[in-house]
């Protein structure tokens, strides 16, 4: 079987999960393309050796500018914090390479831009890692809309709640405004926005009622290295520093298919540990999905006879009508977290390999759409007015 090395930029939380994802691909899956897990690179103070030897990298470096330009490589994964996202991206991309990246594409708009146009000129295939797409039941969700069961989308309700980022929780990249872009907004509603995307086939063509808020204004320093983690990082004094990013960000929108929808992202929404929800009710029907039951996908089929309308709770775990999963385990043996990455890295093979994913997978372009939304209801907060998404380019 034709073979494929993949460099890894990166060895924090996703680099675990894209480590995870590389090696178990072909054990469960039978791409076109045999995933090679050549080299990774990471700081040196994070110890790439022992991040090598523990995933299975055949290799390790501490120096991504010789890795994504090796010819060796056949595709870059990208795993850093969101402001070096662009420099390996570009920088693999005139190298030739396939190039796949962690969401959000960037951290600000202009970055993402200069990607897309890098692997437009270059004609390279390029893949963003939102992963949610790859849930089984977000999966069927999709094909319920394509199908017509849930009739016309009227509303839109998606929500990305998280509650781990309390006051003892220290100044992490995820908190500063030139290595992330934002906080909350680029982290979890880029998600959602995409989810929402993907599901309803829509596009987002206006956002307004914005608010952003910072309610922790400043956190203690911090030093060290990614542990693998969201919170990682030794506190490494009593000094604070600023918070220059959002909490949290909720906005309103309308869809070029007429729906209107709700946007929240939250990363102290005490009680919910990771409620990633999408809600759609149509005119013939109704979905809800939340990743805290990922297995799950709830149905309303407004068609049926009144008497016997009600939500069903579908476990989208049987291989064959369902997606990936006949791949794992029996009928019924749940999946998690990780298996959403697999799934992805499957169907980057696929692509790779001259086939159809699965399901379609963005590539930088695609992100960028999602990135434009992001960018209108950031302006929308700031400035309070409505933003028209064909204003932001
Ligand atoms: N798809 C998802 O569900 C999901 C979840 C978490 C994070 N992410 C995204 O993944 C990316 C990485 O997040 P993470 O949680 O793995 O972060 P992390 O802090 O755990 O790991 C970041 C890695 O990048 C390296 N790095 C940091 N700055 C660097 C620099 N200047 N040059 C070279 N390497 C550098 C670090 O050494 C570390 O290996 C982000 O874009 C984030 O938004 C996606």
């Amino acid at each position: 079987m034709a073979t494929l090395n993949v460099a890894l930029v990166g060895q924090g939380f996703m680099g675990r999960t894209h480590s995870n994802a590389w090696g178990q691909v072909n054990r469960f899956f039978k791409p076109p393309l045999q995933a090679v897990m050549h080299t990774v690179f990471g700081q040196a103070e994070e110890n790439p050796k022992l991040f090598a030897d523990n995933w299975g990298w055949k290799n390790h470096t501490t120096d991504w500018e010789s890795l994504v330009r090796s010819p060796e490589i056949g595709l870059v994964d990208i795993v850093t914090p969101n402001y070096m996202h662009a420099p390996p991206a570009k920088a693999a991309i005139a190298a030739g390479k396939a190039c796949a990246c962690e969401k959000p594409i960037a951290g600000s708009l202009s970055d993402a831009r200069e990607m897309v146009e890098a692997a437009r000129k270059a004609n390279v295939k390029t893949f963003v890692w939102f992963n949610y797409r790859r849930c089984p039941a977000v999966g069927l969700a999709h094909r319920l809309v394509k199908e017509g069961r849930l009739g016309d989308i009227r509303h839109v309700r998606a929500a990305y709640l998280q509650d781990w980022a309390d006051d003892s929780v220290p100044l992490l990249w995820r908190f500063d405004k030139s290595l992330a872009g934002s906080g909350a907004h680029g982290d979890l509603n880029a998600h959602i926005i995409d989810m929402a995307r993907f599901v309803t086939g829509q596009e987002i063509a206006e956002v307004s009622g914005a608010i952003s808020e910072t309610f922790i204004k400043e956190r203690t320093k911090t030093s060290g290295v990614s542990s693998g983690g969201i919170v990682s990082g030794q506190a490494g004094s009593a000094s604070k520093g600023p918070v220059t990013v959002d909490d949290a960000v909720l906005f309103l929108a309308r869809f070029s298919g007429g729906a209107v929808g709700s946007f929240e992202a939250a990363r102290q929404a005490t009680g919910n540990q990771n409620r990633n929800t999408l809600e759609l009710n149509g005119t013939k029907g109704a979905i809800k999905f939340d990743f805290e039951r990922m297995n799950e996908l709830q149905f309303y089929d407004a068609t049926l006879p009144r008497a016997v309308q009600g939500w069903t709770t579908i476990m989208c775990t049987h291989g064959g009508d369902h997606p990936y999963v006949g791949n794992w385990w029996p009928d019924a043996h749940l999946i998690g977290y990780e298996h959403g990455f697999v799934n992805q890295a499957y169907d980057i093979l696929r692509v790779l390999g001259g086939q159809e994913p699965t399901f379609p997978i963005p590539d930088f372009n695609d992100a960028y759409q999602t990135q434009r939304v992001l960018e209108a209801a950031m302006i929308a907060a700031t400035e309070g007015h409505s933003v028209k998404l064909d204003q932001v380019k």
